[in-house]
């Protein structure tokens, strides 16, 4: 279960979150827990969550160790900074900051060789998914930005399944359209690398994902676990979701 706060929250608001949300998730014991905070509340994140079994990850990062890049943030430095995971290619990303299958697919690397458990996000945006093009657009996010890994280092990454028009829109897919997806997005990791892999491939589901709508996705057994946005900026409702 993981939570992605996108650009919101201090430092302070940060920790304010750990301190109410480590007491209502101390007894899940069920599942991973990470959270996604931006850039400069890493470092607030991991100290709140010092000793527990919550996870910190970061939103991005670039795929040089170091350099003259204004503004960017490596692998190296993130993991030093005591993170664990990294989401990768997420819709907002591939939507305003020209994020593309490729960039996605060195960004990977990248986390994998900073020793980062990349969180790699596809999904189809509303036009695609009206004009019948939802599994092909999957196929291609896969076959750009996942396929090229090799067994080793695919073994080590989470899918998050995000169709766009239902990010922050209140719109969820409904379990079964979200576990059809997984369905196709595991028949595409079992074609590439065998039924095992496919298997034990973990996908999340993100999208709108609340209190009240996680029991409905996670009784589908395609559906590994959430990426949360907006539901996962208050302790008491992420919890809620952990705690589904
Ligand atoms: P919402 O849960 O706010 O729809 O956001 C989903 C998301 O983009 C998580 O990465």
């Amino acid at each position: 279960m993981a939570g992605n706060w996108k650009m919101y929250k201090t430092p302070a608001e940060t920790k304010a979150f750990f301190d109410a949300f480590l007491q209502l998730v101390a007894e899940a014991k069920h599942c991973e827990i990470a959270i996604c905070p931006p850039f400069v509340n890493i470092h607030a994140a991991v100290e709140a969550s010092r000793g527990t079994r919550v996870g910190v990850g970061a939103q991005n990062l670039y795929w040089k160790n170091e350099g003259a890049f204004t503004g960017e943030v490596s692998g190296p430095m993130i993991k030093a900074s005591g993170a664990a995971w990294v989401i990768i290619g997420h819709s907002e990303r591939r939507q305003y900051f020209g994020e593309t299958d490729a960039t996605v697919l060195e960004r990977t690397k990248a986390a994998l060789a900073a020793g980062l458990k990349p969180i790699v996000c596809v999904g189809e945006r509303l036009e695609e998914r009206e004009a019948g093009r939802t599994d092909a657009v999957l196929a291609e996010q896969f076959n750009g930005g996942i396929a090229p890994l090799d067994a080793d280092a695919f073994a080590k990454i989470v899918i998050a399944y995000e169709p766009v028009w239902a990010i922050g829109t209140g719109r969820t897919a409904t379990p079964e359209m979200a576990a059809d997806a997984h369905r196709v997005l595991r028949g595409l990791v079992s074609a590439k690398y065998g039924a095992v892999a496919g298997a034990a491939i973990r996908i999340l589901y993100g999208g709108s994902v609340k209190p009240d709508n996680v029991k409905g996705l996670m009784a589908q057994p395609e559906i590994d676990g959430a990426l949360v946005g907006g539901a996962s900026l208050e302790a008491a409702s992420f919890a809620s979701i952990v705690n589904f």
